[in-house]
């Protein structure tokens, strides 16, 4: 199914099987598919937590939001999406040395130039501010793959924004870590009774959000 035909399939599953569980192989392939996301100057400020376990789902709960319990009880894996704080020097370097290991540069003047502009471009995001929010939109950008990643699979998904994500960072020890939580993504098998499976997908018309310039 190409990406058009998911787009129109994919739904918000807001009731999961919680017996189904996703193979270890199709997992897998997930974190590959977040891995391989793409992110500005490939500055990849990301960490994902994945919990499949009533363990790791009584940890996580007090922080969700009732109203998405069903989700995170049910759910057979959950990832929480996170994003580096502050981007220092040593993320920067580590990418660097990551790209020099996997051959992306073809000499060092390249390498040396690449690094610099990376360092450059992170550095006016955080004397302007935005550092964390820009970041944060990179995350954003893994949550859509690891969705539709997800669908391509036959495996459905949540995403949820509905949690306190400060009590979710001091649950997991985030700060600490350097990170912070900025959403949820529950993943599963939906349940035969999830209403949502039935429901009418909804968005508004085309003219209404697209325009052209002459
Ligand atoms: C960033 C984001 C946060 C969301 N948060 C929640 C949530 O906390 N709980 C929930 O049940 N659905 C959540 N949703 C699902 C949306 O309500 C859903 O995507 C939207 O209504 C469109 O429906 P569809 O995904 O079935 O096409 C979220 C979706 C996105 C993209």
């Amino acid at each position: 199914m190409d990406l058009f035909e998911l787009s129109s399939q994919r739904f918000t599953t807001k009731h999961y099987d919680p017996s189904r569980k996703i193979p270890d192989s199709d997992i897998e392939k997930l974190k590959e598919i977040l891995r391989l996301t793409p992110s500005a100057v490939n500055s990849q400020p990301w960490h994902f937590i994945i919990g499949s376990s009533d363990k790791a789902k009584q940890l996580i709960r007090p922080a969700v939001v009732d109203f998405n319990w069903p989700r995170t009880d049910g759910c057979s894996h959950f990832v929480v999406l996170c994003v580096k704080d502050g981007l220092d020097e040593a993320h920067l370097d580590a990418v660097t040395a990551q790209e020099d290991a996997d051959g992306r540069f073809p000499n060092e003047t390249i390498k040396n130039e690449g690094d610099s502009k990376r360092k450059r471009y992170v550095s006016m995001k955080r004397d302007r501010g935005q550092l964390r929010s820009w970041a944060t939109h990179q995350v954003y950008i893994a949550m859509a793959a690891l969705l539709y990643g997800a669908a391509s699979l036959g495996i459905q998904s949540t995403a949820i924004e509905g949690y306190n994500p400060s009590k979710l960072d001091e649950i997991l020890g985030l700060r600490e870590k350097g990170l912070r939580s900025v959403a949820i993504v529950t993943l599963g098998y939906g349940s035969l009774d999830d209403g949502n499976a039935t429901r009418k997908k909804s968005r508004l018309p085309a003219d209404a959000i697209f325009s052209e310039l002459d």
